[in-house]
């Protein structure tokens, strides 16, 4: 094989990243090296650690041939021409930043396992999502060996999103690369280059320097999660003045400049990155004096929250003012549809209000009960029930909340449901992902996000 390329960090980044570069590369060696053996085992397995749809083929034609999973990072970084390292970069919980500044303690870590067992030059390439001037920090500790060896700092942050990975990892809009204007960073910059040209356009390569490439990721984020908590925001207003979100959406999205994507309005947004990288963003303009700039930003997070309590709140509202003691199926856990992961999922915060109003909840998703359990682990255990079948959950239950998009929720049988519930009956949409007015007529009352409630006690009060 004609080079090694080595990836620390097989999660949900590193994983299908690399099994798409092995599969497009067959003369490159992929190794991806992790310090949990359990996700090893997993990526080793016919039952890979995490859901995406379309990575299981991936993995399966390039596993074993050039393309291998180990817990053994230092005999990957002696063996890799290449490394990219993507282990994770959450907000920290501690001292200076608590709560806003990247905790960097991992990254930092694996560099300095780097620069410990390396035996030749190596390309670094920055996977993981950081602040910006990282690649500085991480260049100095790489450079300090005293083996007399070259390390280059790469920045190629990736943009694809979980549920549509394989798709966007093989088609993306672009790939990032960002290097040093030196002679040998300009050298290692057509290295990491040269992977993608396998399959990505080079029109769609586009190659910066190291800082714009890494605030570049963090301010993709920013802007994506700034639209869904503008629509969101808006979804808001449409409720008091019966306008419509969607059509509201749809209006905007018509205009080219704003274009149709990311205006859904729902319960907010969740994953592992935006929270992080706009608190992130925040901190990054707080430290460098920009204290306008960092509020502007942190108000995205503040809609954020806001509309999930909004959304609790008028489930306690509409179900004359308590769900104590009732039972409200929710239907999805995960942060969106097609993936299993539920990292600050809107659902999280959402259940846990919902329980604090002493509700009792019945959690159906298709992919991320187990990480639920977990993620609900310190509370009582007696007032929730994980529900594989969405029938059980709704039965007996006075409200259904939806905080999902999962499409195969569009084909349960409604009717069925409704006459597995307590009368009343609810649908609280927290996706507008239902047929609304079929519920309505099934006899439901139905509550979606941004647009008039379709009520059978406005009818019978009118
Ligand atoms: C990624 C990026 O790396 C992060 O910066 C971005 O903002 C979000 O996406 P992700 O792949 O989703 O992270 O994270 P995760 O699934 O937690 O995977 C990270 C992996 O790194 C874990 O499997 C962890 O065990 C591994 N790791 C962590 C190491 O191998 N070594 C370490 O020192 C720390
Ligand atoms: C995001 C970025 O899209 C991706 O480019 C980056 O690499 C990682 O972070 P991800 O978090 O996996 O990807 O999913 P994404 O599709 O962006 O959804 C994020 C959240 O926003 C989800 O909770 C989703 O439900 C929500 N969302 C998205 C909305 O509420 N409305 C929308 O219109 C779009």
């Amino acid at each position: 094989m004609s080079k090694t390329i080595l990836c620390i960090g097989a999660g949900y980044v590193g994983g299908p990243t690399m099994a798409v570069i092995a599969d497009n590369c067959p003369e490159y060696k992929v190794i991806v090296g992790d310090i949990n053996a359990a996700r090893i085992k997993g990526w080793q397995s016919a039952t890979l650690p995490i859901y995406e749809p379309g990575l299981d083929a991936v993995v399966k034609r390039a596993r074993g041939r050039n393309l291998f999973f180990t817990t053994d990072i230092i005999a990957g970084i002696k063996e890799a021409d290449i490394i990219f390292v993507s282990v994770h970069t959450p907000t920290k919980t501690f001292g200076r930043g608590a709560g806003r500044a990247a905790d960097l303690q991992f990254w930092e870590k694996t560099a300095r396992d780097i620069v410990e067992h390396a035996e030749s030059d190596k390309i670094v390439v920055e996977k993981s999502t950081l602040p910006v001037r990282t690649a500085e920090a991480m260049h100095r500790i790489l450079q300090s060996n005293t083996k007399g060896l070259n390390f280059e700092v790469i920045s190629n942050p990736e943009f694809m999103a979980e549920g549509t990975a394989i798709d966007d990892l093989q088609h993306p809009d672009r790939v990032l690369v960002g290097a040093m204007s030196t002679p040998s960073g300009q050298e290692a910059l057509a290295d990491v280059v040269d992977i993608y040209k396998h399959w990505v356009p080079e029109a769609k390569i586009k190659t910066t320097n190291v800082w714009s490439s890494e605030l570049s990721k963090l301010v993709s984020n920013a802007m994506l999660a700034q639209r869904v908590s503008s629509v969101n925001s808006i979804s808001a207003l449409c409720e008091k003045t019966d306008a419509n979100i969607l059509e509201v959406s749809a209006s905007m999205g018509l205009d080219s400049r704003i274009g149709p994507k990311f205006l859904s309005a729902g319960v907010g947004f969740g994953g592992s990155c935006f929270k992080k990288d706009i608190l992130n963003l925040v901190y990054l303009c707080e430290y460098y004096g920009l204290p306008e700039v960092a509020a502007y930003w942190e108000q995205v997070i503040k809609i954020n929250d806001y509309q999930q309590r909004r959304f609790v709140e008028n489930i306690a509202n509409q179900m004359f003012n308590t769900v104590a003691g009732k039972k409200i199926a929710v239907f999805g856990f995960a942060f969106k549809a097609d993936t299993g992961d539920t990292r600050e999922s809107p659902a999280i915060y959402i259940c846990r209000m919902l329980l604090d109003e002493h509700a009792k909840l019945a959690i159906h998703d298709p992919q991320a009960l187990p990480y639920a359990a977990t993620d609900l682990a310190d509370c009582s255990a007696a007032e929730i029930s994980y529900e594989t079948d969405p029938y059980q959950a709704a039965a007996g239950a006075h409200a259904i909340v939806v905080l999902t998009d999962w499409q195969e929720f569009r084909q349960l049988d409604y009717r069925r449901i409704f006459d597995l519930m307590d009368k009343p009956a609810f649908i609280f949409d927290g996706r507008n992902l239902l047929e609304h007015q079929k519920l309505f007529d099934l006899g439901f009352n139905v509550f979606p996000i941004g647009q008039k409630a379709l009520s059978h006690f406005e009818k019978t009060s009118a």
